[in-house]
């Protein structure tokens, strides 16, 4: 990738489209995730690669528990031989991996396999990888409403200590703000993914199903990122 380019310090990259990748090949949902699963690997590499200090990847929202009991099954079942196998070369790559979501109704091997892969991911030091499993918006920002309502209530703050900065730091993860969401699959919306977080980000939504977007396709985003003009309500410079 061409080193001119601005690298966004955090990506938000909602993975859709797994579904109807598999469908489209006559194959059932399920090939798809795990098509994605060779897909996120790629990327990952290339995201530390290129220099990307935070990615949040959106895995499973609050609303996929909707889904039929197969393919909820099957996503956990891959969430923990990822964890637990596939994920190895985030060592070599110096990954640390973070949580966001609720951890209820998650299951207690699935909850095992996160907690362990943040273990051994935590002393590392280049990209910051946020696996929003289990995740809503909406949930976040009430469980969040209840953290500080107890700090509150325990006396341990005072009204004057909430404001922004202390909002940030007590979402599920403290992460700068998303500089930019890709979002694949064709579909333009934010479907519950880090509304809060996204307040000034820039959006990009290729068509393209997640499991075929290559590291050719995110450098294609970055280029495209580069050519947006960001004013946080200022002027136009
Ligand atoms: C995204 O792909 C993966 C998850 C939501 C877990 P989908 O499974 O939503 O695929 P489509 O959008 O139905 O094609
Ligand atoms: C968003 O995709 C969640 C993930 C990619 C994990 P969905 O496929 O669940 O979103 P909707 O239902 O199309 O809005
Ligand atoms: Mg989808």
């Amino acid at each position: 990738m061409n080193s001119n380019l601005i690298i966004p310090t955090h990506i938000g990259i909602i993975m859709d489209g797994n579904g109807r990748w598999a469908q489209e090949r006559g194959m059932i949902r399920t090939m798809g995730h795990k098509n994605a699963l060779k897909t996120l690997k790629a990327l990952c590499i290339h995201m530390a690669d290129v220099g990307v200090k935070y990615a949040s990847l959106y895995a499973f929202s609050t609303e996929n528990f909707k889904r039929e009991k197969t393919e909820v099954d099957y996503l956990m079942g891959l969430f923990i031989e990822s964890f637990k196998k596939e994920f190895k070369f985030l060592m070599e790559k110096d990954v640390r991996v973070v949580f966001s979501g609720r951890r209820e109704p998650l299951p207690k091997n699935v909850l095992e396999a996160m907690d362990e892969l943040v273990d051994d991911t935590k002393d590392n030091k280049s990209l910051v990888l946020n696996i929003c499993l289990n995740y809503g918006s909406h949930a976040e920002i009430v469980d969040m409403t209840k953290n500080i309502c107890e700090l509150y209530k325990e006396g341990k703050i005072k009204l004057e200590d909430i404001n922004e900065e202390f909002i940030q730091k007590n979402m599920y993860q403290d992460l700068p703000p998303l500089d930019y969401v890709i979002r694949t699959s064709g579909e333009l919306r934010l479907s519950n993914f880090m509304m809060y977080q996204a307040s000034y980000a820039e959006f990009y939504f290729p068509k393209v199903y997640f499991p075929d977007f290559t590291e050719e396709k995110f450098d294609k985003a970055i280029i495209e990122f580069n050519k947006r003009n960001r004013r946080f309500g200022g002027v136009k410079k």
